[in-house]
């Protein structure tokens, strides 16, 4: 939709990424963001410390991916490679994928099975739960060379993070005494999330990968911005999905505000209507825009909500997605400050029919990299990217349902993001 050309000046202006201790957050307060959140090599390091590494419980894996016993898969907390990994008596495993002896990158397959993981350099290997089990020539060769005698396999095992896990859904910390995983999501957010989750054995239907060239952080921002929803997205006003003025909702954790859930309820015709001054204020709304599959926007409704779109940001890397019928998580790994991976994993019930099976694929084609709404995220995001990196000035506004902090009552407001910002501030020391 947009061309892109020839991107000149990639390198980040070094006013754009200054030492840590020259940074100080603008006086307008949570009215307005420093690009340096964006840009600065140095906070990224300290996110990355305070915030993936810190107290929080990070999406690796749906149980579903890794369901029997010697199962694993290839995963990440922030940056961090790690091996979700199912043991013989079925407990679940996270542990760093960096080997003990000199730090391979050891787990070289995205998800398969196995009775041990052996490292290809020098074949020590390890359990399914990550301890070092074997040396080759421990005792060296003719009583020369090999491990010292008072080595301890024990004490060289595989770094372990706490594990936890939500109706098929598993976490990992490197912080080894967080609060419960329900406790973290807060009840407000769990409402939501259950009804995806609701209990019952997920089937796994594919996988996306994209690159983002923007910070993980937008991506946050971008589903707790109701506001650009109605603006940006042709398809969801045309459609109806989401309208300024539908019946709606952007709510964020009352504990903490990182996390948040924006849903929204259906028109219940096919096509919105959109009241004439309501037009004027929408560029994307285009008169007269038919479907020739009309099954492709069929709401069956299947879950406990009131909403037929939520999704959740889940601080700090996982999204919950439920457009109508479409399921699928996006787990954000950061890429330093500039780019971010997105994974992504479409799902169903084990129990759904293969017509159910086929919808939830027809309606999949409005999400992933190049869906019909998430086209136009990464485009956008993208662009703020290039802005806040290459320009001169220094802070973006945030004032949008200005004196609000956390849950909004509309759409038009920015209360979501600024909760966000308001904890990112305590946790980085800004
Ligand atoms: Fe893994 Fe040496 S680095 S066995
Ligand atoms: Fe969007």
């Amino acid at each position: 939709m947009y061309s892109s050309e020839t991107v000149i000046g990639l390198g980040t202006p070094s006013v754009k990424n200054k030492p840590i201790e020259q940074l100080v957050w603008p006086e307008e307060g949570l009215h307005a963001i420093p690009d340096w959140v964006y840009t600065s090599d140095d906070v990224y390091a300290r996110e990355v410390e305070r915030i993936f590494q810190g107290p929080t419980w990070n999406f690796v894996a749906l149980e579903a991916e890794i369901p029997n016993s010697g199962d694993y898969k290839r995963s990440y907390v922030g940056p961090t490679p790690v091996v979700v990994s199912r043991a013989e008596d079925g407990s679940i495993h996270v542990f760093e994928n960096r080997c003990a002896h000199r730090g391979a990158e050891f787990c070289r397959h995205t998800r398969g099975n196995n009775t041990e993981f052996v490292c290809p350099y020098h074949q020590w290997s390890y359990d399914l739960k990550g301890n070092l089990q074997g040396i080759p020539f421990k005792r060296g060769v003719n009583k020369l060379g090999g491990m010292p005698r008072d080595f301890r396999n024990e004490d060289h095992g595989l770094k372990k993070l706490a594990v936890t896990t939500r109706n098929g859904v598993i976490f990992a910390s490197f912080t080894h005494d967080m609060e419960p995983i329900e406790d973290y999501l807060t009840p407000e957010i769990l409402k939501d999330f259950d009804a995806v989750f609701n209990g019952k054995k997920l089937r796994i239907l594919g996988f996306y990968k994209n690159e983002l060239p923007c910070n993980w952080k937008m991506y946050h921002e971008n589903l707790k911005d109701p506001y650009h929803a109605t603006l940006l997205h042709s398809f969801l006003v045309v459609f109806g999905l989401l309208v300024a003025g539908n019946r709606s909702a952007m709510v964020a954790d009352s504990k903490r505000g990182i996390h948040g859930t924006m849903a929204s309820a259906k028109s219940d015709s096919l096509y919105a209507a959109v009241d004439a001054d309501k037009k004027k204020e929408m560029r994307s709304f285009h008169e007269g825009m038919v479907l020739k599959d009309e099954r492709f926007l069929e709401y069956v409704k299947e879950f406990d909500s009131e909403w037929s779109v939520t999704m959740q940001t889940i601080w700090p890397n996982l999204i919950v997605q439920r457009e109508m019928n479409t399921l699928g998580i996006r787990h954000i790994v950061p890429n330093g400050p500039n780019s971010m991976i997105m994974l992504w994993t479409m799902f169903g019930y084990e129990d759904d029919t293969e017509e159910t099976t086929r919808h939830r694929l027809r309606q999949g084609n409005l999400m992933g990299p190049s869906g019909f709404l998430g086209l136009e995220d990464n485009e956008a995001m993208k662009f703020v990217q290039e802005g806040v990196r290459r320009s001169v000035t220094d802070r973006s506004v945030l004032k949008l349902d200005s004196e609000n902090i956390g849950t909004a009552d509309s759409l038009i407001s920015e209360a979501a993001i600024r909760a966000m910002y308001k904890h990112y501030r305590e946790v980085m020391g800004f």
